[in-house]
């Protein structure tokens, strides 16, 4: 298969090459688009063909649910069995943006996008071009990230054709996406809210609306503690690039702990990258430095473009800087401790 790739204007998406693209998805084909967080690979939430297809193309395992992506409160209403007070006040607050509601699912979702589960993973996203081709297609839009299954989520269009050229029809390039990690996943079945993955939204902001959150242990990804190495096949790793990842967490000796471990690397002549956050002081010696900014917003939005230019590079090992868990630090922390083979604490 030929896999086109679509300049769209981010703005104001030419109608044009929107209608093509919906045009595809309504016949059950696959097409990766902008959202606000990173790209991804869509087809028609309803066509259980269609959305067999995203697996296929990602490499994905079939028991690894879909969020469906929406334009209007309407077709949460088609999608779910009731919509509860707690999600409409969250879709009041925080819709169109990054945060994934799991409600209880209504007959119509095919048990492929939902693993099988009865339930159903909604969002409504805010990226214009997003909502140009949901609205434009008529239908939920079933959408993993547009990635192999494992690779860093892709923040720009040259990232879904690295992993994805010749396994799906369309590619809308829209340029990079603006928050860089995923949307926050939120079970609202359970008794009491429960995050299971932090995202766009944070936590805090969340517990602002429905007072007590549960925090999943999934979405601290802490598991993997201390000095955990790899052992090819055996290890899962998430959002990794094809560099063995090793994170130093955030504490008092985590500078001279990165020192300490380029410098044994690079005596054996190993090529190491290193992300760090703080200029000047944090190039610890590595053949290659990556600084992303001390902000969790600004490292969020680099991180995973990041990950694939050290793989370009020739980097063997990546070294990172572990950063606070507070706001948007959170989701940045579980993405790196699901993508890393080694966890060190200072
Ligand atoms: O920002 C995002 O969420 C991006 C863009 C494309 O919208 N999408 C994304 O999808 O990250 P994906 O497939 O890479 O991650 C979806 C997550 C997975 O962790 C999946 O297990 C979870 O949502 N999920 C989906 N349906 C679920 C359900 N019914 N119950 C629990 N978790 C679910
Ligand atoms: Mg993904």
């Amino acid at each position: 298969m030929k896999t086109e790739i679509l300049k769209v204007d981010k703005k104001k998406p030419e109608l044009k090459k929107i209608s093509y693209a919906a045009g595809i998805i309504k016949e059950g084909g696959l097409v990766a688009f902008p959202t606000e967080t990173v790209y991804g690979l869509g087809a028609d939430a309803l066509n259980a063909t269609a959305v067999r297809k995203i697996f296929k193309a990602k490499k994905r395992p079939a028991d690894d649910p879909i969020i469906v992506h929406v334009y209007s409160i309407n077709q949460v209403q088609e999608l779910s069995e009731k919509i509860p007070t707690n999600a409409k006040k969250l879709m009041e607050k925080f819709w169109p943006g990054p945060l994934t509601l799991i409600l209880k699912k209504s007959k119509i979702v095919p048990k492929e996008v939902t693993s099988g589960l009865d339930t159903v993973a909604i969002r409504m996203p805010s990226h214009p071009i997003a909502r140009a081709l949901i609205k434009s297609a008529g239908k939920p839009i079933a959408a993993p990230s547009a990635n192999l299954f494992g690779k860093p989520s892709p923040t720009k269009a040259e990232h879904v054709k690295d992993d994805l050229n010749g396994r799906i029809d369309v590619i809308l390039d829209g340029g990079y996406t603006n928050i860089g990690v995923e949307s926050t996943v939120l079970d609202l079945t359970s008794k009491i809210p429960t995050l299971l993955r932090p995202g766009g939204i944070n936590l805090e902001d969340l517990k602002k609306v429905l007072g007590k959150v549960l925090v999943h242990p999934a979405a601290k990804a802490e598991k993997k503690k201390i000095e955990v190495m790899k052992s090819p096949g055996m290890m899962y790793r998430h959002y990794a690039p094809n560099a063995d990842v090793i994170l130093v967490e955030f504490g008092k000796n985590r500078n001279a702990n990165i020192k300490g471990i380029i410098a044994e690397y690079r005596a054996k002549d190993i090529k190491v990258g290193v992300i760090s956050t703080t200029k000047n002081k944090g190039n610890y010696g590595a053949n290659i430095v990556k600084f992303l900014g001390n902000k969790p917003e600004k490292i969020a939005k680099k991180l995973f473009g990041t990950f694939r230019e050290l793989d370009k590079m020739g980097a063997e090992i990546i070294v990172v800087e572990g950063i606070e868990t507070s706001g948007l630090g959170l989701a940045v922390m579980n993405r790196l401790r699901k993508a890393s083979c080694r966890i060190i604490k200072v």
